[in-house]
């Protein structure tokens, strides 16, 4: 499905839909010009006491006399507080909805009141990335669908003044937004679809856009030493894989940063078996690799000066014959031992070694995770915050402020050496579950820890965020990506100079 977006100072299509972007009663432009030949309707409806600039009124005129369009919606806008980025991007979404499910091919909206308060970035190419990150969905397996049922494609033009400026600026969000669609696409695919090794053919398509992509089957990482996250395939009759992407477009011998995401492609449980109850939602543990696929589609897209590493650790969660069981003790790649008391605690194992594996080869001068890795994060922050874990508080910091910025929240959590204490094990260096039921988040993060060394980390538990059920205010029910976004605007702000 794609979206066709254009820019322009006039209107080109006399048909479809056509809205407008109000902030105030005054008209002006191309606006006055519709609103004489409604006859003063769009007036009239601005001045209206019902309508509220504040609240975002939509007013639909259908079958307006005297205009060739099929319908004019009047949107109001509140511009008492300077516009960030997500709001009007949110507007963007907003005209989306309002849009309905209409048939119509065309859509026109006329953007020259709303001004953006932020640097950079001008509210024509905002408003369209909104409309298309709502646009966005996923129907690829309804073969009975309707079409009027069917994820829409429409042709949208946005009028504005300075046409060149929201071209320019579209072209780069539209990048990240092609990150985004990468990550929800993959996140959406049923799990007979996407298992390791297709999700590693999908990143070797990255190479198109530069990004160099070294795939290690069973035989390499067994080679490697990477047990830890072998033992959690040792059920699957698909082969694990880790994938580990390079964008170089960074100063040559600048240290990298690196993102590291655990892509469990179907988290059963193992032998210690999930309940019965909701287990198809865990075609979804492989968000995190998903995200950081996503990520370096978007920093290749928009060609981000920067040096990054992305680590996908890429297994399926089984029971079986050969699975790894309740008791058994495995040598991780840091040489650590660990022994295994649940093996639904499985994410951490993957992540363990590509963690160790990462920090040992690359030395980035950061490396971030994010893996759909507890329950326990759901209790704690619902879907609206990700968890944060850090061993740095800048890095903590930045990353927050980042999530405000792009809508993508994260609350921190501690880490401590109490809690640190609770996954000692008696037989092994470490056990993969704590002792007690409390604090599951962060014995889980503390588990982490124990694999990055001394490397600046952060570790974002998504468990909570990656899936949308009832659709979010960017993104239609689904798979969310939550963090690409997040994660682009941390590396354009602090890495990008
Ligand atoms: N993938 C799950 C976590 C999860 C649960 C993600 C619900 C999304 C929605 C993870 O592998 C897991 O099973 N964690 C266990 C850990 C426990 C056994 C210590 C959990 O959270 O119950
Ligand atoms: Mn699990
Ligand atoms: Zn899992």
């Amino acid at each position: 499905m794609k979206m066709r977006i254009s820019f322009n100072d006039k209107i080109s299509h006399d048909s479809g839909v056509l809205v407008l972007l109000q902030s105030s009663t005054t008209l002006n432009g191309i606006t006055k010009d519709i609103d004489q030949k409604l006859n003063g309707q769009v007036r009239k409806i601005l001045g209206a006491d019902s309508f509220s600039f504040k609240k975002g009124s939509i007013v639909k005129l259908p079958q307006p006399a005297g205009l060739p369009f099929s319908e004019v919606i009047v949107i109001g806008v509140d511009a008492e507080k300077p516009l960030s980025a997500q709001d009007i991007e949110t507007l963007g979404a907003k005209i989306h909805t309002s849009l309905g499910n209409s048939q119509e091919k065309y859509a026109t909206i006329v953007t020259s009141e709303i001004k953006a308060n932020v640097k950079d970035l001008v509210a024509p190419a905002l408003i369209a990335n909104g409309v298309l990150l709502k646009s966005w969905c996923f129907d690829d397996y309804r073969t009975q669908l309707e079409k009027s049922d069917r994820c829409q494609t429409k042709r949208w033009e946005f009028i504005t003044d300075d046409t060149a400026a929201a071209k320019a600026d579209f072209k780069t969000l539209e990048e990240i937004s092609e990150g985004v669609f990468l990550t929800r696409h993959v996140v959406s695919e049923p799990p007979n679809v996407i298992y390791p090794k297709t999700l590693a053919e999908r990143a070797k398509e990255l190479e198109k856009l530069g990004v160099r992509v070294e795939i290690f089957d069973e035989k390499d990482l067994k080679k490697l030493g990477l047990n830890a996250l072998l033992g959690v395939g040792l059920g699957s009759e698909k082969e694990s894989h880790m994938v580990v992407m390079h964008w170089e477009g960074g100063k040559k011998d600048a240290d990298p940063i690196a993102f590291v995401g655990k892509g469990v492609t179907f988290d059963t449980g193992g032998i210690s078996i999930k309940p019965a109850g909701d287990m198809d939602e865990m075609k979804w543990d492989m968000a995190g690799a998903g995200v950081v696929l996503g990520l370096m589609r978007a920093l290749a897209g928009r060609k981000a000066k920067v040096n990054a590493i992305g680590v996908m650790g890429l297994v399926e969660n089984m029971p079986s014959g050969s699975a790894q069981r309740p008791g058994d003790i495995v040598k991780s790649l840091s040489g650590q031992t660990i022994e295994i008391l649940n093996t639904d605690a499985e994410g951490r194992l993957v992540l363990a070694d590509a963690l160790w594996y990462t920090q040992d080869r690359f030395k980035p001068k950061t490396m971030i995770d994010l893996a759909t890795l507890t329950g326990a994060i759901i209790i704690s922050l619902g879907n609206e915050h990700a968890g944060l874990f850090s061993n740095s508080d800048e890095l903590a910091n930045n990353l927050a402020d980042c999530g405000l910025a792009t809508g993508e929240k994260l609350w921190r959590l501690p880490l401590a050496k109490a809690y640190d204490k609770d996954i000692d094990s008696v037989v092994a260096d470490m056990k993969n579950i704590g002792s007690g039921r409390g604090a599951g988040s962060i014995t889980a993060a503390q588990f982490l820890q124990r694999f990055v060394n001394k490397t600046t980390w952060a570790h974002l538990d998504i468990a909570g965020t990656s899936w949308n059920k009832k659709g979010g205010s960017l993104a239609q029910a689904g798979a969310t990506a939550f963090g690409v976004r997040l994660l682009n605007h941390f590396v354009a702000t602090h890495y990008e100079h």
